[in-house]
């Protein structure tokens, strides 16, 4: 039997979500922007789904605004911040941090806005001390993730955003990894913007949100029909949509059981991990996301690492899923100042709920096997290869 232990780069879909789409699917017809009453019909789920998803993040349903997936929706705030605020005249730098995705890092530099990094401590979190560092007189934005997909740390991001009120500054969180498997509250927060994504809890991929309050000034990305309070034009994507509201609602009714069921796996995982020898695990004393470890293990080298537990079926992400094409340590533990040899080595594992402990122990002794054949044949370290 495969094991899946790769849920913070995608989920496995709900039973009880797929069967809340399949009629969207093949038995009802219609356009949501048409009047008629399958026009209607579609309208309405939409506005169920979105008081669902609204409802998981306390905010209000008129703040939620579909898009296709966390990568829209941090590209539509970070576009439609800039287009916006330079119609207005109000246009300045943005402030980000250095432990974002590249959903984030990658339109804010491709913008023509100027962009100030947020450094990460060690233990990869934000400090109120790096944010001020990178504030300068001009910034209008920032934008800290509320929990990082690869190390899994949780910012406590409350004295920040009290900051960027003092400062008169916008403030974004991408909450697509923290959504679901830990309680979050747009209304208390005090965000003004807030990424989510459904595939991330257990919905279907190709639906995401961007949660906003009506003071942030936002300009729509892409040109056409005026859906989505005039953000996002296009069709909506019924089917997802409606998933990721079933999504929302279970994952709200099951955070607790959730959050527990992962923390047992990742706590009888790390307490394998440190009967192995030269396993370090990143930002151990942080607060983290109770499905992640990420961890390095000294001397090898994390994609053939990967590769070895995927010939034993078992699935894992040498650091950032949708970066591990690539062999450069992952920018997050650059940022927290891991060595390039650790960080190269570095294995994140993320626990869902269909994982069992049999699944940790699966791990454990194949991790066992793979670091003890290879410490006593050098193929796998990581100088040479
Ligand atoms: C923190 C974070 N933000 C954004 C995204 C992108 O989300 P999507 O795949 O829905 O575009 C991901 C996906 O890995 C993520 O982990």
């Amino acid at each position: 039997m495969a094991v899946y232990l790769d849920n913070n780069a995608t989920t496995l879909i709900d039973e009880n979500v797929l069967q809340a789409m399949l009629p969207y699917m093949a038995q009802v017809a219609g356009n949501p922007s048409s009047v008629h009453r399958f026009g209607r019909l579609q309208k309405d789920a939409i506005e169920q789904a979105r008081e669902s998803v609204a409802k998981l993040v306390g905010a209000r349903a008129e703040q939620v605004v579909f898009t296709s997936g966390g990568t829209e929706s941090n590209n539509l705030l970070l576009n439609g911040f800039s287009q916006r605020t330079a119609e207005q005249n109000t246009y300045g730098r943005i402030a980000v941090s250095a432990i974002e995705h590249m959903s984030v890092l990658e339109p804010a530099k491709h913008l023509w806005l100027a962009v100030d990094a947020i450094a990460a401590d060690e233990n990869g979190s934000i400090t109120i001390r790096a944010v001020e560092k990178a504030m300068t007189e001009q910034t209008a934005l920032i934008s800290v993730m509320a929990a990082n997909n690869e190390t899994g740390v949780i910012q406590e991001l409350s004295p920040l955003v009290e900051y960027a009120h003092q400062h008169n500054c916008f403030f974004h969180t991408d909450a697509s990894q923290a959504a679901g498997k830990i309680a979050l509250n747009f209304a208390d927060s005090g965000v003004h913007a807030m990424t989510l994504s459904a595939h991330k809890l257990y919905g279907p991929v190709g639906a995401g949100a961007l949660v906003i309050d009506k003071h942030l000034p936002l300009a729509k990305i892409q040109y056409g029909g005026a859906q989505e309070k005039n953000l996002r034009a296009g069709t909506e994507n019924v089917p997802a949509i409606v998933g990721f509201g079933k999504a929302a609602e279970l994952a709200l009714a099951d955070l607790q059981a959730r959050k527990m069921h992962v923390l047992a796996l990742r706590q009888a995982l790390e307490k394998g991990l440190k009967n192995i020898g030269g396993v370090t695990i990143f930002a151990e004393k942080a607060d983290r996301l109770p499905n992640t470890v990420q961890f390095g293990v000294e001397g090898f080298d994390g994609e053939t690492l990967l590769m070895q537990l995927d010939r034993k079926a078992i699935a894992v992400s040498s650091g950032s899923a949708c970066t591990s094409g690539k062999s450069e340590p992952s920018h997050v533990l650059k940022a927290m100042q891991v060595p390039d040899a650790l960080a190269n080595s570095a294995i994140r594992v993320s626990f869902g709920k269909n994982n069992t402990m049999s699944d940790v122990d699966t791990l454990l002794s194949a991790l066992r096997d793979i670091i003890e054949i290879n410490q006593h044949s050098p193929v796998m370290m990581a100088s040479n290869v």
